[in-house]
């Protein structure tokens, strides 16, 4: 990746701009970058608040896999991201299912997936990336201070957005290879070794309903496998989690 790169000031979305690419034949790979975003989305219709001084970006990816599967991808990308962090700092991000980044407990990056589809089978995949990397703590609106952070927040360090943007190209590349080539297994192990909610009791809010349990991994498709009380294992797709208070 990183062949074709569009880059922006100030867009509105850097998925709303990919969308209008990809009727214009966008290549495997294609990059848009923005330096900031005036409507930026989160999962589950949320505001995703990018100024400047972040890393808002969305791939364009095109491979020959069911639907079913795609999510798998979004979990790819949280450990190419995780790499990349680490490329540029010694700190330690983990992964918190299905799609954040976390420094010290707090949200330093999320993962938008979203799919265009034709006749039943994939057409191109956008993955959208938000990395707050240079704001500050005070930068952040007030209702998610409590829960967002920044690299520069965690380290005290400034980074060249650019270096940091080339080791995620590097790492995404490399696992999105292996992932073409070998299938998903290997990347799940990745994610697991990464992820910091395994073996967690928590609360998992899914639009129908809550369940609480301890996670016991995730699914091939990328679902998070709770194992409740009575022993019961339950396979979730999509959900708000929060850490069981004990
Ligand atoms: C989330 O955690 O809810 C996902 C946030 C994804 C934000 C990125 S920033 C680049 C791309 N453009 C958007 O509008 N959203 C994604």
């Amino acid at each position: 990746i990183g062949k074709h790169v569009y880059f922006f000031e100030t867009v509105s979305s850097t998925q709303t701009i990919a969308k209008q690419f990809i009727p214009l034949k966008a290549k495997e790979g294609t990059l848009i970058i923005a330096e900031e975003q005036t409507a930026g989305r989160g999962r589950m219709a949320r505001k995703w608040y990018s100024q400047k001084g972040g890393l808002w970006f969305s791939v364009i990816v095109k491979p020959n896999i069911p639907i079913k599967i795609a999510p798998q991808l979004t979990l790819l990308t949280a450990v190419a991201v995780v790499r990349a962090i680490k490329d540029v700092l010694p700190l330690q991000p983990k992964i918190k299912w299905p799609n954040d980044i976390l420094i010290n407990g707090k949200k330093v990056c999320g993962i938008l997936t979203e799919l265009q589809s034709a006749n039943g089978s994939i057409e191109a995949i956008i993955i959208g990336v938000g990395m707050n990397v240079n704001q500050g703590k005070n930068n952040f609106p007030k209702d998610i201070r409590p829960i967002a952070t920044s690299i520069f927040a965690e380290s005290g360090n400034t980074i060249d957005l650019f270096s940091l943007l080339k080791a995620f190209c590097v790492h995404f590349e490399q696992l999105y290879e292996q992932y073409l080539q070998h299938g998903f297994k290997e990347i799940q192990t990745l994610w697991e070794q990464n992820c910091d909610t395994i073996g967690k009791e928590v609360v998992a809010t899914t639009i129908r309903e809550t369940i609480d349990g301890k996670v016991i991994g995730i699914s091939e498709e990328g679902a998070l496998l709770i194992k409740k009380e009575n022993g019961k294992v339950s396979e979730i797709f999509s959900a708000d989690l929060t850490n069981k208070s004990t």
